[in-house]
């Protein structure tokens, strides 16, 4: 079974991401969740992640509080994006489930350090923070990791932050270049992919008629998050980005890739947070990364109804 360390800002979409993730399941288990600054502040992203625990029913899984501000740039957020509280479309309530004390970044420490090489499965969907400072401490332990499957990037879809750049990368440039570098294996979802993955009203629709608790958080949540994403990019629904990083861990079959080499920009006012994606082999650097860039929708969804069908 694979060992899993989900590293994310909910968010919308991570929450959607944390509802496919957490249906009990022999094929892996998920050792932790590690939460960073990114969407929202650190206090409610981590608020946020314990709140969709409980609401899926698991709070057995141990959730890490780390970074609360990029490496070097100041925090930039998408509460427009999100709403105030990061989960826009359902009620926000203090969890009763606790945060543990230990940080997020010497989990990430402890838990590679004490593993096997290549046994651990890495899954971030939020800047690269957390990830990059654990890497920074103790670079050794990138031998550990089996993959990074992370959500950030864009190359044929241009930027949603900016015209050049991703949201993830975007916010912690200097992050995502030092996860780029680490000679781990990565799996790279960006702009090119998630865009292909839409909520629909079809689909909308669907996940509406499911009918458990957590289902109707999943449709409340896409609700509002469509309502943002639609008007801007003029579709039928919003991307589901972040969901992408776990159908690929539960039906890697779904998505087409490339190997290839990306690089992050981190000091150009104008390019801040750019991933260079290679996709022609216009150099001879080494393929750092696979490069997602197709995805069988309906099997998508498929997919996230059976997971979420599952819930009580
Ligand atoms: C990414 O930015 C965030 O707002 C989403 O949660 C996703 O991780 C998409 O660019
Ligand atoms: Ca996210």
């Amino acid at each position: 079974t694979r060992r899993l360390i989900i590293d994310c800002d909910p968010g919308q979409d991570d929450a959607i991401n944390l509802f496919l993730a957490l249906p009990e399941t022999d094929e892996y288990e998920i050792l932790g969740i590690t939460v960073v600054a990114g969407n929202t502040s650190l206090e409610k992203t981590q608020r946020n992640a314990r709140l969709l625990c409980e609401l899926a029913g698991r709070t057995d899984v141990p959730i890490y509080a780390g970074c609360d501000a990029p490496l070097k740039y100041p925090l930039a957020t998408a509460e427009e994006v999100h709403g105030s509280e990061g989960l826009e479309g359902i009620d926000i309530i203090e969890p009763e489930m606790a945060l543990e004390s230990q940080n997020a970044v010497d989990f990430i420490v402890e838990t590679l350090t004490a593993a096997e090489d290549g046994s651990i499965t890495i899954v971030p969907t939020g800047p690269l923070t957390n990830v990059a400072k654990a890497l920074q401490k103790r670079p050794e332990i990138s031998v550990k990791i089996k993959e990074i499957v992370l959500m950030g990037g864009a190359l044929k879809e241009g930027g949603n932050i900016t015209p050049s750049a991703e949201f993830n990368i975007y916010v912690d440039p200097h992050a995502a270049d030092i996860v780029f570098e680490s000679g781990a294996p990565l799996v790279v979802f960006g702009l090119d992919v998630t865009h292909q993955v839409l909520s629909s009203d079809a689909e909308l629709e669907r996940i509406k008629n499911i009918g458990n608790l957590v289902a109707d958080a999943a449709y409340s949540l896409l609700t509002h998050y469509g309502r943002f994403d639609a008007e801007k990019y003029g579709t039928n629904g919003a991307p589901l980005h972040d969901p992408c990083t776990m159908a690929y861990i539960l039906k890697p079959e779904i998505f087409t890739f490339k190997p290839c080499n990306i690089r992050v920009e981190t000091e150009s006012e104008l390019t801040r947070g750019h991933t260079a994606v290679d996709f022609w082999y216009a150099t001879e650097l080494p393929r750092n990364a696979l490069w997602a860039y197709e995805v069988d929708t309906p099997g998508f969804f498929d997919l996230l109804i059976k997971q979420l069908s599952t819930y009580s």
